[in-house]
C-alpha cells in the first residue's frame, strides 16, 4: 500500500504526514472562480461531472496534495430527497423547510436519490482516470444531524435553534427525519465507494451543539449505524468521522463508531488530541484556517506545532475547518512546504 493517506488510515505513523485541506477546491483559487463562472453557479458546477472533476483536480495540480476530495456538497442529499435548494450569493444555502409531518411526507426515500445524485458518481469515475497514482480519492456526505439542521431551518443557523426546537417539540418527526437521512447517507456513500471513492468522510459540522445524551443519540449513534452498514458492504474502505467541536466527546469516538480516523477542529490542542484521541488510531487535523489568511511566521510555527504533537502516531495533516475565500494561495504553499520540509 503506497498511498500515504491509506497508510495513515491503516494506523501507520509516517515521518512526514500526508496532507490535504478541507475546501481545497474553492473560491480562494482563481482557477476555481473561472470554472465556476463557466458552469454558471455553484449547484450547476456540482452536477456537471466534467467541471466538478476539473475543480477537484485544480488543487492537486497546483499543490500536489496527497488527497483529492470529491467536489460536491452535503446539501445535495436533501435536494435528492425532494427538498428545494438554492444558494444566495454572499449569504449561503436556502432550502424548503421540514417542520411539520406534511413536509416530511413530501420527501422521497430509498433509490430515488440516485436519480439526482448519479452525476456525482460520474465525477468520481472521471477522477479515477485523472488522479496521479499516489493521490487518494476521498468521497463524503454530511452526517444526519448537520444535514437535518439545514433542512429544518431552511438555512444555516448560528446555534441550530430550529433543529433543537423540533427535537424538543416533535420528537417523532425529528427522529423520522434523522432515520431517513441515515438511510440515504448509507446509500449515497455506498454508491460513491462503488464508483471509486477510496475513503469516505462524514461531516458533522454542528456536532458541537449536541450535548449529553443528545450527542449519543444524534451524532454518535447515526455515525455508528452508517459506519457499520458501510463496513458490512465495503470492509476495506476507511472512514473518517468529523464530529466538529465535539470537545471531550472526541475521546473514544473512533472506538464507539468504528471510524478509522477522527478529524478534529482547532478548538482542541494537538497535544491533547495526541494523548486522548490518537491513542485509538489515526487523527486528522488541525491547523486553524485563519493562518491561510494571515500567513507569516505564525503559520510556520503553528504548522510545526501540529506536526510535532501528532508525530508519534498516525496523522493526516489538515485544517481544523474549511479554508475561507479570503485565504492567500501562497500561504497554502507555505503550509505544505513546512509540513514536508520541517
Ligand atoms: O472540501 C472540499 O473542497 C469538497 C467540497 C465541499 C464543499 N462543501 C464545497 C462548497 C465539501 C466537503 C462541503 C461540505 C459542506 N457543505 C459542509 C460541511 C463542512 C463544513 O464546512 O462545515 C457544509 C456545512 C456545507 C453546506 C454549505 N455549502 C454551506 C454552508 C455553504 C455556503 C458557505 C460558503 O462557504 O459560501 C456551501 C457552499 C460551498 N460548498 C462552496 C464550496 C466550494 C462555496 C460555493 C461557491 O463557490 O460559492
Amino acid at each position: 500500500m503506497s498511498k500515504t493517506i491509506l497508510r495513515a488510515l491503516a494506523g501507520e505513523a509516517q515521518p512526514v504526514p500526508p496532507i490535504w485541506m478541507m475546501r481545497q477546491a474553492g473560491r480562494y483559487l482563481p482557477e476555481y472562480r473561472a470554472t465556476r463562472a463557466k458552469a454558471g453557479d455553484f449547484l450547476s458546477l456540482c452536477y456537471n461531472p466534467e467541471l466538478a472533476a476539473e475543480v477537484t483536480m485544480q488543487p492537486i495540480r497546483r499543490y500536489g496534495f496527497d488527497g483529492a476530495i470529491l467536489f460536491a456538497d452535503i446539501l445535495l442529499v436533501p435536494q435528492a430527497l425532494g427538498a428545494d435548494l438554492w444558494f444566495v450569493t454572499g449569504e449561503g444555502p436556502r432550502l424548503s423547510t421540514v417542520t411539520a409531518q406534511a413536509d416530511f411526507d413530501r420527501l422521497g426515500q430509498g433509490e430515488m436519490i440516485h436519480e439526482t445524485l448519479s452525476p456525482i458518481y460520474e465525477t468520481i469515475r472521471i477522477l479515477k482516470g485523472e488522479l496521479p497514482p499516489e493521490t487518494t480519492l476521498i468521497g463524503f456526505a454530511g452526517a444526519p444531524w448537520t444535514v437535518a439542521t439545514y433542512m429544518i431551518a431552511g438555512k444555516g443557523t448560528p446555534d441550530q435553534g430550529p433543529a433543537h426546537a423540533l427535537k424538543a417539540e416533535n420528537r417523532a418527526l425529528f427522529e423520522a427525519l434523522m432515520d431517513r437521512l441515515t438511510e440515504a447517507t448509507i446509500d449515497y456513500l455506498s454508491c460513491q465507494i462503488e464508483a471509486g471513492a477510496e475513503v469516505v468522510k462524514l461531516f458533522d459540522s454542528w456536532a458541537g451543539s449536541l450535548k449529553g445524551a443528545d450527542f449519543d443519540d444524534f451524532c454518535l449513534k447515526p455515525a455508528q449505524r452508517i459506519i457499520s452498514a458501510l463496513k458490512a458492504k465495503h470492509p476495506d474502505t476507511p472512514i473518517i468521522a468529523f464530529p466538529r467541536e465535539a470537545g471531550d466527546r472526541y475521546v473514544g469516538f473512533a472506538k464507539a463508531t468504528g471510524a478509522d480516523c477522527v478529524a478534529i477542529d482547532n478548538s482542541v490542542s494537538p497535544d491533547w488530541a495526541a494523548s486522548h484521541v490518537q491513542v485509538d488510531g489515526c487523527v486528522q487535523g488541525n491547523l486553524a484556517s485563519k493562518h491561510m489568511v494571515t500567513g507569516g511566521q505564525d503559520l510556520v510555527d503553528e504548522t510545526r506545532r501540529v506536526v510535532d504533537a501528532l508525530r508519534g502516531g498516525p496523522h493526516i495533516f489538515n485544517l481544523g475547518h474549511g479554508i475561507t475565500p479570503d485565504a492567500d494561495p501562497d500561504n497554502v504553499q507555505l503550509m505544505i512546504d513546512t509540513v514536508r520540509n520541517g
